[in-house]
């Protein structure tokens, strides 16, 4: 057995999973790590046996169980706070998510794919127009996921750097005290944007749950609040650390830009491949209710269980020369957005803004390259959601 190792943990490059990962490997698809306060819980790096775990109903993402995991100090809190849809089991689960389904299915995000391109040509049109340099997160990356998540839920643009601002201090802040206070602000923002709708409706994904949820008691005030929180946060900060992570992973991987570049057709596999292996999602939680026998372990009820997503999606006996960035696998069954009940709702919105983001980058500025030395350049830690800090980008 090696030594215990904490969890979460930093890359050491951007777009490798934790080095400290790999030992626990040899201990099997399961070993032991420890959070900062001490307490020790099952870290997952097995790709079948995660795939099995993340659909076990005996594993719950229920917060407000005393045993739940907490991986950092800041997220302290949220171990007394009820959250809906995250973090609710089914059947509760299952009846909040129908609510929202209509808003994610495929025909909705290719529907949405017009207005997205012009978001995206836009954006590139701004870049061109002030000449290199640029920094790609706040000219690109994080502009296109905030106007297409505010245009799919009714929220003012006009208002992002204040909710961005609240999003960054929630998943990037040093204290549990500046996360509350974050979040308490953010909170506050959709009560009242939801107050003036049913006031005055628009157009959007919460005047739709206002009318139909809200209205017919199917959902309190309180909940749609937290879906709209949830949303708002998971429709911009993912999708803007693929996007400038993926850039920067391919101008770090010429032969495979040159391939794209080469074969468009091959971009919707590229973006399967890049989420497998930049897995920017690394560390989900659960806690388990009753016993479960797996992978040689017994993980008790109670004990927390994390999964490794980054580890998980490297998994040899899943993939084939797992560390290698390969557009021609079928990258399809990775771990990137989650597995089971919880699995990504706008997974597809997602795969549809990475698709429209990468090609028309590379496509309408074929010079693209760092302006600075690749190992300069400062990515996010391991305790929040993978992505570049800054991406400083010339032509
Ligand atoms: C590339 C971008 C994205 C990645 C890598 C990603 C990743 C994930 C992962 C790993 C989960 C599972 C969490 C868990 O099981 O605990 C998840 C859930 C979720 N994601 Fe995403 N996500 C992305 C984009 C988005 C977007 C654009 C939206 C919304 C517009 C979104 C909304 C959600 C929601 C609402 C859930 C919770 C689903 C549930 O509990 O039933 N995500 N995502």
């Amino acid at each position: 057995m090696t030594e215990t190792v904490s969890f979460p943990q930093d890359r050491t490059c951007p777009y490798q999973p934790p080095s400290a990962y790999q030992p626990l490997r040899a201990e099997g698809p399961l070993a032991r790590v420890t959070f900062y306060d001490g307490r020790s819980a099952w870290l997952v790096t097995g790709h079948a046996e995660a795939r099995a775990l993340m659909s076990d109903p005996r594993l719950s993402a229920d917060r407000m169980n005393p045993a739940f995991p907490i991986t950092i100090e800041r997220a302290a809190q949220i171990r007394r706070t009820r959250t809906p849809l995250l973090g609710v089991d089914d059947p509760e689960h299952n009846t909040q998510r129908r609510m929202l389904i209509p808003g994610f299915t495929v025909k909705r995000a290719a529907a949405m794919r017009p207005q997205i391109q012009r978001i995206v040509d836009g954006l590139i049109d701004r870049m061109l127009a002030q000449g290199p340099p640029a920094e790609l997160v706040s000219a690109f990356a994080l502009p296109v996921p905030s106007m297409v998540i505010c245009l799919l839920l009714g929220v003012p643009y006009a208002d992002h750097e204040f909710f961005e601002e609240q999003s960054r201090r929630m998943l990037r802040s040093g204290s549990a005290q500046e996360f509350e206070d974050a979040r308490e602000q953010l909170e506050n923002y959709l009560a009242e944007l939801i107050s003036g709708k049913e006031k005055k409706p628009g157009e959007g994904l919460l005047d739709d749950l206002i009318d139909d949820q809200l209205r017919t008691g199917a959902l309190t005030r309180e909940d749609l609040v937290t879906f709209a929180l949830i949303l708002l946060i998971a429709g911009h900060e993912t999708t803007s650390n693929m996007i400038s992570l993926g850039t920067f992973t391919l101008l770090e991987h010429p032969a495979q830009l040159a391939q794209l570049r080469a074969d468009e057709s091959l971009i919707p596999a590229a973006v399967e491949e890049l989420l497998r292996f930049l897995s920017i999602a690394d560390g989900m939680v659960r806690v388990a209710t009753e016993d479960i026998e797996i992978g040689g372990r017994t993980i008790r009820a109670d004990e927390g269980v994390v999964f490794a997503n980054s580890t998980i999606n490297r998994d040899g006996t899943a993939y084939a020369s797992p560390d290698d960035l390969d557009w021609h696998r079928s990258a399809r069954h990775h771990v990137a957005f989650g597995f089971g009940i919880h699995q990504c709702l706008g997974q597809n919105l997602a795969r549809a803004e990475m698709e429209i983001a990468l090609r028309s980058l590379f496509t309408r500025i074929p010079g693209l390259r760092l302006a600075a030395p690749a190992a300069e350049i400062p990515f996010k830690p391991g305790d929040t959601l993978q992505g570049m800090i800054e991406l400083p980008l010339a032509w």
